[in-house]
């Protein structure tokens, strides 16, 4: 999940803070390395401080609320019938009312508390006005406050508790909820569009081809659905990182992609970890040259996905490669991309991105489920050292976790995936498939029209969810343009839908 550096604001850098506080080391979000999908960056920039400004709404217009939600969707067991807490909030500042059809725009949640993405993402709240929406955000079950079983210690307790987090049971959930929500508010006649961005951004696409009743059409903004089995490349994700520092220099792509083998070297040699440890300042002398390479690695796969202007961290990192006085040598260079990206701090802690947070202990319980998405490199197809997704390796990485298997072939026997041009041609309608293409995860999305309602609107400059986040009076033409033809294509959804209804009546 996030963000451009200077989109980062006060309030999210505070969700930040409060994220941190709520960590704690674990060895099983290290075990299942994998780049991170979400609006919002979840690593940290010193330089995202100096950019903030203030936004042109806050959470303070959403009213909280509660819904008493069914742990189990799908079978009629009597321990199904339990029930939880979920959260959603609630925006009626625009809304033109349940009299005048006026729509509802519903953001289904995505892997992490609601309270860290209500702020960043500005699509809902930004459009509104225009068509006298309400806006609605879900908590995704198991994040945040809508936690089953009275705490998150019961929850994560077992496979036998988490049992009921699947995506599934999560659509099944916005599916009650937007009923309530529209019962409750006499908005019958009010058509629903679900927004989400990244894994949001599928449950966004799956709930529009499972719950049609329920939802007018569906804006899946940088949405892998197709990050399953064998559909995408297994590298797809990382040869996208490769080509936007290849595009961005030369020199940088060639610096990173030797600075590997240069880092090992250097680490077999006598006193080789203590040397790349004082010249890598890390915070915790190293063990390990992985400990610095997976450190580097997720800062350039980060860079990649959320490469954003005004400071386009993959161009900042770059040029500070390039621009190393004439006898540096490599891993000096590679250290500047590092302060470049980070700021100059007193030391680089390479454990970092290791702690783990909500976010990661969630969703590694999605991914040893069902969320399998193979996201790995073969020896020289990037400018990584090779590290081949393993699905063997992972499942046994998974059952002494959890104690359970992954379904690896789920997702796609649940939504589909296999030919997705052939199957949804001449079924569904009102999706748009938005990415920018330097997005390593818009490998793994829809980037054609499938038919004349299921459209993939990109950008080629874009990266992770940007079209999502608040509009800024300094956003590139490229992605207003893109957020224009979105917003025009939601338009005609609803104007066709309000045609519908007359002609029905
Ligand atoms: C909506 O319509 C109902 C029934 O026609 C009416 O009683 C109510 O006052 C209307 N509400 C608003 C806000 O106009
Ligand atoms: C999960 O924990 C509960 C309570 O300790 C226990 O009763 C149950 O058997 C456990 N389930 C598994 C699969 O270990
Ligand atoms: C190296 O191992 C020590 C002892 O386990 C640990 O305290 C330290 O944090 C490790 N260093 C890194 C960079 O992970
Ligand atoms: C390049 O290095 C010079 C001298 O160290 C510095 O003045 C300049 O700001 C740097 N440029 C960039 C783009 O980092
Ligand atoms: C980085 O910070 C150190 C002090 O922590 C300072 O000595 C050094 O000059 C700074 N470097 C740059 C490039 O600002
Ligand atoms: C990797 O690529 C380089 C340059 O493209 C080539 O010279 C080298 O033989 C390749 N190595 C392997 C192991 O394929
Ligand atoms: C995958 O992992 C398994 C179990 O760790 C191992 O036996 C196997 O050799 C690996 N396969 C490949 C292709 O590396
Ligand atoms: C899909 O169709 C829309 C018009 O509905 C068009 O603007 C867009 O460029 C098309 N996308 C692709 C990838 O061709």
């Amino acid at each position: 999940m996030v963000i451009s550096m200077q989109r980062i604001s006060a309030i999210q850098w505070r969700s930040w803070l409060f994220l941190l506080l709520m960590t704690w080391a674990s060895a099983t979000a290290t075990e299942l390395k994998a780049p991170s999908l979400g609006v919002k960056e979840r690593t940290r920039r010193v330089l995202s401080l100096e950019a903030s400004e203030p936004y042109s709404f806050s959470s303070e217009d959403f009213k909280d609320y509660f819904y008493e939600q069914t742990l189990d969707h799908f079978n009629y067991r009597p321990e199904s019938y339990a029930t939880f807490k979920q959260r959603y909030v609630i925006n009626y500042k625009f809304w033109g009312g349940a009299n005048s059809s006026a729509p509802i725009f519903v953001y289904l949640g995505e892997e992490s508390p609601l309270d860290n993405y209500i702020d960043a993402i500005g699509f809902l709240t930004d459009h509104a006005p225009k068509f006298n929406a309400l806006v609605v955000f879900i908590e995704h079950r198991y994040y945040g406050q809508s936690v089953p079983f009275g705490s998150m210690e019961e929850a994560f307790q077992n496979a036998s508790t988490l049992g009921y987090f699947s995506s599934s049971q999560a659509l099944a959930d916005y599916a009650e909820v937007i009923l309530y929500i529209k019962k409750s508010l006499s908005a019958e006649s009010c058509p629903v569009v679900v927004i989400g961005g990244s894994y949001g951004g599928m449950l966004a696409a799956w709930f529009r081809l499972k719950y049609p009743h329920i939802a007018l059409g569906a804006l899946a903004s940088s949405a892998p659905i197709l990050y399953f089995e064998d559909i995408t490349p297994q590298n797809g994700y990382y040869s996208i990182v490769t080509k936007d520092f290849r595009e961005t220099s030369e020199n940088c792509y060639n610096t990173i992609r030797q600075s590997w083998s240069e880092i090992d070297k250097t680490a077999s040699q006598p006193n080789g970890l203590s040397v790349l440890t004082k010249k890598f300042k890390t915070c915790f002398p190293l063990n390990l040259s992985s400990e610095l390479k997976d450190y580097l690695e997720t800062i350039y796969n980060s860079a990649a996905q959320y490469d954003r202007p005004p400071t386009f961290p993959v161009s900042a990192i770059c040029s500070a490669i390039d621009n190393t006085s004439k006898g540096a040598d490599l891993l000096s260079k590679v250290f500047a991309g590092l302060v470049a990206y980070k700021g100059n701090q007193s030391c680089y802690d390479t454990k970092e991105f290791k702690y783990s947070t909500e976010t990661k202990r969630g969703w590694n319980w999605q991914r040893c489920s069902e969320m399998v998405m193979p996201i790995g490199r073969g020896s020289n197809d990037t400018m990584f050292q090779a590290a081949p997704f393993n699905l063997t390796n992972f499942k046994q990485r998974c059952k002494r976790l959890y104690g359970i298997s992954p379904r690896s072939n789920w997702i796609t026997t649940q939504f589909g995936g296999h030919d997705i041009e052939l199957v949804l041609k001449r079924f569904g309608g009102n999706i748009i498939f938005s990415n920018g293409l330097r997005d390593p995860y818009s490998s793994g999305s829809v980037l054609k029209n499938i038919s004349d309602s299921l459209v993939a609107i990109y950008t080629t400059q874009g990266s992770h969810c940007m079209d999502i986040l608040p509009e800024l009076p300094d956003d590139p033409k490229w992605l207003v343009m893109q957020r224009n033809q979105e917003i025009k294509i939601i338009g005609q959804w609803i104007k066709q839908y309000y045609m519908d209804r007359l002609a029905n009546h």
